[in-house]
């Protein structure tokens, strides 16, 4: 069979990762998808910077939307992340009939009905298992294996930097300056960890669980939202005493509201929780999410939220996923089945 043409955007650290794994299971995965994937262009800022690894110089391009628009390009991976220009690449491919394949959650959380939308009129398929908790398998659970039950409930840990300062907090009894000068330290935290310890991060993540589980459009600005930076030192021990723990959980959940209307609310706050809760033993940057659905009971997913490897096994699970279902002539599952569930105002339980 011929080769199914790969366009990267984005060479960071989940984008070199992405192009080794293509290189080294490159066997693997043309037995698994029954032809070869094809590599044949990766749009950068700066071509010229070292990348570890050995990456064929004549695949750089800085000319992304010329990328996208190549007409042998059958699948765009997306790992630049933020809002524009990611947004109108993206339109671009999907209205042109390209699968997509994103890990850019800020972009799905904010405007994701934009790319669903383009996605439907090109009759193209969007991807991104890699978007919420890197290499944990969760999106593709709630998008199908669950589509038969009813989720009730999504609580999740996924914000990795959050949980590894609160954990430390919780362990050493530090406050959380000092837990957060030990996570930049240690590369957890980023230069600039506002979006993490003000919640934006989780709160992007939050909407587009909502979204899945609960088969309605939840953009990140109707999630209420509190950072952890207020936690103090005191507040952890007294937490302690208590039998708790403080971690930033995003909780979206559905229900009948103050009127009996069903509806859904999607918030991120830190909370105590008892010891003996799963979620309470998800230490260091791990990612933990708990699902409640009627059928299925309690469901837990644990494991890598971030990280270049973590998240390019996501990525290549969904490039496998875009490459088979183009073969076959099969689609990915859509949002095109959206039930508009009232989203509750912000601040109401
Ligand atoms: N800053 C994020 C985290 C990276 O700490 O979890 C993954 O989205």
């Amino acid at each position: 069979k011929p080769a199914v043409r790969l366009a990267l955007l984005g060479c960071g650290t989940v984008g070199t990762e992405v192009v080794r794994l293509l290189h080294e299971q490159a066997e693997d995965l043309t037995a698994r998808i029954g032809a070869p994937l094809e590599l044949v262009g990766i749009a950068v800022r700066r071509p010229g910077r070292q990348r570890g690894g050995a990456i064929d110089p004549a695949l750089f391009t800085t000319d992304a939307l010329g990328l996208v628009k190549r007409d042998d390009v059958d699948v765009v991976i997306e790992v630049v992340g933020g809002i524009d220009p990611a947004r109108s690449w993206l339109i671009e491919a999907l209205s042109a009939g390209k699968s997509v394949v994103t890990a850019n959650k800020a972009l799905l959380a904010e405007d994701g009905a934009t790319l669903h939308d383009a996605a439907a009129e090109g009759n193209a398929d969007l991807y991104f298992e890699a978007a919420v908790a890197g290499a944990i398998p969760l999106l593709r659970p709630l998008r199908e294996s669950l589509h038969g039950d009813r989720v009730t409930r999504v609580t999740g840990i996924v914000n990795g930097t959050t949980n590894f300062i609160l954990s430390s907090m919780d362990a050493t009894g530090a406050g959380f300056g000092e837990a957060l000068d030990e996570a930049t330290e240690l590369g957890y935290a980023e230069a600039d960890p506002t979006a993490d310890v003000e919640g934006f991060d989780a709160a992007a993540k939050a909407a587009i669980l909502a979204s899945l589980a609960f088969h309605t459009r939840v953009t990140a600005a109707d999630v209420f939202r509190e950072g952890m930076t207020g936690v103090t030192a005191a507040d952890v021990a007294s937490a302690k005493e208590m039998g708790c723990t403080i971690k930033l959980l995003c909780i979206a959940q559905r229900g009948p509201d103050s009127t009996g209307n069903e509806s859904v609310s999607v918030r991120v706050h830190p909370a105590m929780i008892p010891r003996s809760h799963p979620l309470a033993s998800v230490g260091d940057a791990f990612n933990a999410v708990f699902v409640e659905a009627e059928a299925a009971g309690q469901l837990m997913f644990y494991g890598r939220g971030a990280g270049g490897t973590p998240t390019a096994s996501a990525v290549l699970g969904d490039i496998v996923a875009a490459a088979r279902n183009r073969l076959s002539g099969t689609r990915a599952p859509s949002e095109s089945s959206y039930a508009h569930l009232p989203i509750r105002p912000i601040g109401e339980a």
